[in-house]
């Protein structure tokens, strides 16, 4: 339901989607026969002349069933749900597949920088490209990204993949993400990190292994391209 809106752009996009839409519609179909039953009952007991109001305490047997039955209902949904979400949180968060790519992804107040490696396919060497705001990623690899903050908590936010990840200073978290279309998408910061953290987007572009290799390519033609051995300064 949420890719009308929303283009699914990762493997992972799907999954995170079924459970949105196990959840709206569990929830929505509860919601909508509790609302269905209660108005039900406003109007079928509502005050008649000659007929008195009865006191219901609900601690008969025959009444408590009217508590007990859906409240088990309740959780056998939630069970359910909850089944889905830890399969589907485990495919996303817990398990990394393989990468073929690394890149990794700087926040600031208010910026976000990435590094790619360059020709030699390492990161942390004076080939690396360096861009500002713009991540460039070729479709149908697997990337790795490093997590690293320069200062507050950032979100790392690409709604287009369903994913969000929390920034942490001094801390590097890895993930990973498979691109499935070609596009240009945004990227946000999912965390109020300041009087700037509105101005704070970025764009990803997803492109064909033609059009990767072309960017690579005039990035790696830059002045730094002959050089190798470490980059200074790390990040
Ligand atoms: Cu960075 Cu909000």
């Amino acid at each position: 339901m949420i890719e009308r809106f929303l283009p699914v752009a990762s493997t992972y996009a799907g999954d995170i989607d079924f459970v949105f839409d196990l959840i709206f519609w569990t929830v929505g179909f509860w919601f909508l026969l509790a609302q269905g039953v209660f108005f039900w009952l406003l109007v079928r007991f509502r005050k008649r002349d000659g007929v008195r109001a009865q006191y219901v305490t609900g601690e008969l047997k025959s009444e408590k069933r009217f508590i007990t039955i859906p409240h088990a209902l309740v959780l056998v949904c939630d069970v359910f749900i909850v089944f889905f979400a830890i399969r589907v949180w485990y495919d996303v968060k817990q398990h990394l597949p393989e990468a073929q790519q690394t890149v990794r992804v700087v926040a600031q107040q208010w910026a976000w920088s990435f590094v790619q490696p360059g020709p030699d396919g390492r990161l942390d060497t004076a080939d690396d490209i360096k861009t500002v705001d713009e991540l460039h990623v070729q479709v149908g690899t697997t990337y790795h990204f490093q997590l690293v903050s320069r200062d507050v908590v950032h979100s790392f936010s690409v709604p287009v993949f369903r994913l969000k990840q929390d920034v942490i200073p001094g801390r590097v978290i890895t993930g990973w993400f498979e691109p499935t279309r070609t596009g240009t998408f945004d990227i946000q910061c999912a965390e109020i990190c300041g009087i700037g953290h509105g101005y704070m987007p970025g764009r990803i572009v997803i492109e064909t292994a033609e059009q990767h290799a072309a960017w690579m390519a005039s990035h790696s033609n830059r002045e730094i391209a002959a050089a190798s051995g470490p980059a200074a300064g790390g990040r």
